[in-house]
């Protein structure tokens, strides 16, 4: 077939999933209510690398913490393995069907991190399974938090996640040799829940000031789009003060002193997102300090946000891997399901042991603590609060 018919076949075909995500946003309920449930199951998914290591230190903390509601069988904590870059690859899906369907049978979902196959590894190139699972889940805000509390920085990001240059990131057309096209979405449906999410948590937290960020002189299409339903929703929120900006200049801006502590709740775009938290979380020490949410209607995922560091397990050292950033994710999915004084008490117990008191660090090698030594830390921390 001619080269210009079968892209315009491809983007036709791109173009007709969307409409049918689009009518799924229009249907799509509220949020869960757990006080509903009869039992909230937690998925706890191990992942590449270090994943299993962490991971396993954070569900020891949670069974800590949800002793009664476990014992209770109010809370169940199940393990799903396969989600692996082994099985992965052996399967060529990004989620095999299997681990989805198991996924699917959970609330809640926590994870360590997946290994992203890139060009030139020796893994097919299938699709990252945090961006899968994500938008198999319809996890469309990522929301992650930065806090420097001795230079006043106390940022939320509300991170679009299952749109813009991600939705079809994996669906780029080779049009010819010379030419490489991909894609990026914004939908009115899309752009409105995240954004309202974000307007409705500067409400409530009393931040009162949400900054959306965007390229929309630039990309005037898309992100134009999202500038729109943004200035539509502001409406809604007469107490709560707004602005935006540009990507660029927020970028510069995060790490201009005097004017970094004016911005409160930030919501942007998929990849500006991916970007700015990266540089944000370096501020409180680095990816590898940093949590996230990944929160949708029906599911939600917590997960760290640092890279599954596979040369640390082959050099014998998965075991000292730090899972402070791991056990952040559970104190937001605490927080997620409604136990505020047990997401307290943990943050409270993480910020003795990580950056006040001290009495075992992780150093990632056998010189530090080990990640089971050091979970134990955080168990003393808390029975002694
Ligand atoms: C993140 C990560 C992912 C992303 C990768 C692993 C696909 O960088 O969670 O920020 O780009 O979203
Ligand atoms: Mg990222």
């Amino acid at each position: 077939m001619d080269r210009i018919e079968a892209a315009k076949e491809h983007f036709g075909k791109l173009i007709e999933e969307q409409f049918a995500r689009i009518e799924k946003m229009k249907e799509e309920k509220d949020f869960i209510d757990f006080d509903t449930l009869d039992k909230v199951i937690i998925g706890v998914v191990g992942g590449d690398g270090i994943g299993p290591f962490i991971t396993a230190q954070a569900q020891r903390v949670l069974e800590f913490l949800l002793e009664d509601e476990i014992k209770a069988e109010k809370v169940e904590l199940r393990t799903i393995d396969g989600l692996t870059i082994e099985n992965r690859a052996a399967q060529n899906k990004a989620i095999p069907d299997d681990v989805l369907e198991e996924l699917k049978k959970c609330h809640i979902i926590l994870k360590g991190p997946t290994t992203t196959p890139r060009a030139g590894d020796p893994w097919p190139n299938i699709e990252s399974a945090n961006v899968a699972m994500r938008k198999e889940l319809d996890l469309f805000a990522n929301v992650r938090p930065v806090k420097v509390p001795e230079q006043g920085i106390d940022w939320m990001f509300y991170r679009e996640n299952t749109e813009g240059a991600y939705a079809l990131g994996s669906k780029g057309i080779h049009v010819n040799d010379d030419l490489a096209v991909d894609f990026t979405v914004t939908t009115k449906e899309g752009s409105h829940r995240i954004i309202k999410s974000a307007f409705e948590y500067a409400k409530k937290s009393g931040k009162n000031k949400v900054t959306v960020i965007t390229k929309a002189n630039v990309v005037k299409t898309t992100d134009g789009k999202f500038l729109d339903v943004a200035k539509e929703i502001a409406k809604d929120y007469p107490g709560v003060e707004w602005d935006d900006w540009y990507i660029d200049i927020m970028t510069a801006k995060l790490i201009d002193e005097k004017r970094r502590t004016d911005f409160k709740v930030m919501v942007l775009p998929n990849l500006y997102g991916d970007i700015l938290t990266d540089e944000a979380a370096e501020f409180q020490g680095g990816v590898g300090t940093a949590g996230s949410a990944n929160i949708g209607k029906r599911y939600s995922m917590f997960e760290a946000i640092h890279g599954s560091a596979p040369r640390m397990v082959s050099e014998g050292r998965g075991n000292y891997a730090d899972p402070s950033s791991i056990i952040r994710a559970a104190v937001m999915l605490l927080e997620h399901m409604g136990k505020q004084d047990k997401a307290d008490a943990l943050a409270k117990a993480l910020d003795i042991c990580g950056l006040t008191e001290k009495k075992l660090v992780v150093t990632g090698r056998t010189d530090g603590a080990s990640s089971e030594e050091y979970a134990d830390y955080i168990m003393e921390t808390l029975k002694n609060l």
